[in-house]
C-alpha cells in the first residue's frame, strides 16, 4: 500500500507523505503544499490538524484510551503517585527509587516563596479570580528568576525552573485562597506528600494544623494524575505556542493558564458544580433541565458533557466516578448534588440527541463533586486542574525545543474587504 496521497488542484499535482506514529495513526504532511501549490489548508478550531509529531501522550477518542509514555492511565490511577507520574511524563520513564527520591526533594525545596511575592498578593481584591492571580504570579515568579528565562532542555537550566514551577504553584494557589480570605499564608511542610502539603497550605490554621485523611490525599493525588496531561488540548497548544517565540517556561505556563480557565476547557469543572448547584437549589426537575441542554434557542449545556476527542468515553472520567462513591463514603458525606449528576448521566446516556452526538460525561463531570467532597471551594477547581497539568505543560514546552521547532504562525484565508481608497471624514 502506497504510504503516499495525491493531491490534484486545477493544473497542479502534489504527493503528499504519509507519517504514521506507533500507534498507527497517520496525517498527511503538507509541509511543502504551499511552497509547490500557492495553497494552504483550512482547518478552524483546529479539529484535524495535527501540529507535532508527540512521545508524550496517546488518546484513542475512539475506544476511550488515554495513556502517559506508553502506561495505561488506569494502571498509573491504581499505582502510582502523582510525583511519579509527574517525573514519567516530564522525563519519559518510570523513575527509579533514587531518581524519585531525588526528585521529590527538588520539588520540596522549591515550596517557598519569595517573601517579596506578599505584596503582590495583596496588591489583588479580594474577589480576584484565582486563576487570574494564578496566570499573574507564574509570571511574577520570572521576575524572581531572571537566571532561568531560557529555552533549555537538559541540566539545572531546565530542570531547576520546572521543579519551581511544579512546587511553587501550590502555594501560589493556596496563598491567593487565603489572601481572599484574609487569612495568614502557611509555611509549606516538606515532611507531608506533594498533595497532603497542598492540603496543608490551603486548610491549616495557626494553632490548628490540618491533618489530611489518608483518602482525601490519595483522592487529590488521584485527581492530579487524571490531570497530568492531555495532548493537544486549548491550553497544551497555548503552552506550545508561546513557547515557540522561545518565551520562557513560566510565561509559556502562564498562557496556558490563561487557556485552561475558559468554561468550554478546564473551567468546566466549575461550572458543572454552578449547573447541578441551581438544578438542586430551584428545584428544577433534571428532565426539564435535559430538554434544555438540547434545546438550540437555550443557552444552557450539560456542562462536563462532550469532548473534542473521545467519542466512546472519558476513561478519566470512569476513574473518577469510582473514586467519589469510596471517597463521600469514607468522609460519611452524602451530596445530593451527586445524585442529581447520576440522574443526569442516566438520561443522558439513554437519550437519542446525546447518543448519535457522543456526548459523555468528560473529567469534569465527576472531579468538581470529588473536589467539593474534599473540602475545596468551587472558584479553586480549575486551580487545582492547573496544578495537575503542570507537568504535561512542561514536558510539552521541552519536547517542543528539544524537536526545535519553528515558531507557530498559523496562516488564514483572508474575507475582508478588497482594497479601496481612503475616505475622507465629511464622505462618511
Ligand atoms: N450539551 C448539549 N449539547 C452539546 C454539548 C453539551 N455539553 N456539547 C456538545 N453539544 C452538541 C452541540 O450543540 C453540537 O450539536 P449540533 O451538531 O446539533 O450543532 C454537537 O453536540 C457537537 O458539539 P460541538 O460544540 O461542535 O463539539 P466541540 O468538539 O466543538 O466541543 C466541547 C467540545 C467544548 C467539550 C463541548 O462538548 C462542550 O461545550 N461541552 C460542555 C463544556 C465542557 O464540559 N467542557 C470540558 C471539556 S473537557 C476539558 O476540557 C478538560
Amino acid at each position: 500500500m502506497s504510504d503516499k496521497a495525491t493531491l490534484k488542484y486545477q493544473d497542479k499535482e502534489i504527493e503528499l507523505d504519509a507519517i504514521t506514529g506507533t500507534e498507527e495513526e497517520t496525517g498527511l504532511d503538507i509541509t511543502q503544499l504551499r511552497a509547490k501549490t500557492g495553497l494552504i489548508t483550512l482547518d478552524p478550531g483546529y479539529a484535524n490538524t495535527g501540529s507535532c509529531t508527540s512521545d508524550i501522550t496517546f488518546i484513542d477518542g475512539e475506544k476511550g484510551i488515554l495513556r502517559y509514555r506508553g502506561y495505561a492511565i488506569e494502571e498509573l490511577a491504581e499505582k502510582s503517585t502523582f510525583m511519579e507520574t509527574a517525573y514519567l511524563v516530564l522525563y519519559g520513564e518510570l523513575p527509579t527509587t533514587e531518581q524519585l527520591a531525588l526528585f521529590e526533594k527538588q520539588i520540596s525545596d522549591e515550596s517557598y516563596l519569595h517573601y517579596g511575592m506578599k505584596g503582590h498578593f495583596e496588591g489583588f481584591p479580594d474577589k480576584a479570580p484565582p486563576m487570574a492571580v494564578l496566570s499573574a504570579m507564574l509570571n511574577v515568579l520570572s521576575c524572581y528568576n531572571t537566571d532561568l528565562l531560557t529555552t533549555a532542555t537538559e541540566g539545572p537550566k531546565f530542570t531547576v525552573p520546572a521543579a519551581k514551577i511544579i512546587s511553587k504553584v501550590r502555594a501560589i494557589a493556596a496563598w491567593a485562597y487565603r489572601t481572599s480570605q484574609g487569612k495568614p499564608f502557611m509555611p509549606p511542610r516538606p515532611d507531608l506528600s506533594y498533595s497532603g502539603n497542598f492540603l496543608h497550605l490551603m486548610f491549616s490554621q495557626t494553632f490548628d494544623m490540618y491533618e489530611p485523611h489518608p483518602d482525601v490525599e490519595r483522592a487529590l493525588d488521584l485527581f492530579l494524575i487524571l490531570h497530568a496531561d492531555h495532548e493537544q488540548n486549548c491550553s497544551t497548544s497555548t503552552v506550545r505556542m508561546v513557547g515557540s517565540s522561545h518565551a520562557s517556561m513560566f510565561s509559556a505556563v502562564s498562557a496556558g493558564v490563561g487557556a485552561l480557565w475558559g468554561p468550554l476547557h478546564g473551567g468546566a469543572n466549575c461550572e458543572v458544580i454552578k449547573m447541578l448547584t441551581k438544578i438542586h437549589e430551584e428545584g428544577i426537575k433534571p428532565r426539564d433541565f435535559v430538554e434544555k441542554a438540547k434545546d438550540k434557542n437555550s443557552p444552557e449545556k450539560l456542562m462536563g458533557f462532550g469532548h473534542r476527542v473521545y467519542k466512546s468515553f472519558d476513561p478519566r472520567a470512569k476513574i473518577l466516578k469510582g473514586q467519589v462513591d469510596a471517597v463521600l463514603k469514607a468522609l460519611n458525606i452524602s451530596d445530593p448534588l451527586l445524585d442529581i449528576a447520576y440522574e443526569l448521566e442516566e438520561m443522558a446516556r439513554s437519550e437519542e440527541y446525546f447518543i448519535e452526538r457522543n456526548l459523555y460525561p468528560n473529567v469534569d463531570f465527576y472531579s468538581g463533586i470529588l473536589l467539593r467532597a474534599i473540602g475545596i471551594p468551587v472558584n479553586m477547581f480549575t486551580v487545582l486542574f492547573a496544578i495537575g497539568r503542570m507537568p504535561g505543560w512542561i514536558a510539552n514546552w521541552r519536547e517542543m525545543h528539544v524537536q526545535s521547532l519553528r515558531i507557530s504562525r498559523p496562516r488564514q484565508i483572508y474575507t475582508g474587504a478588497t482594497l479601496r481608497d481612503y475616505t475622507p471624514m465629511e464622505q462618511r
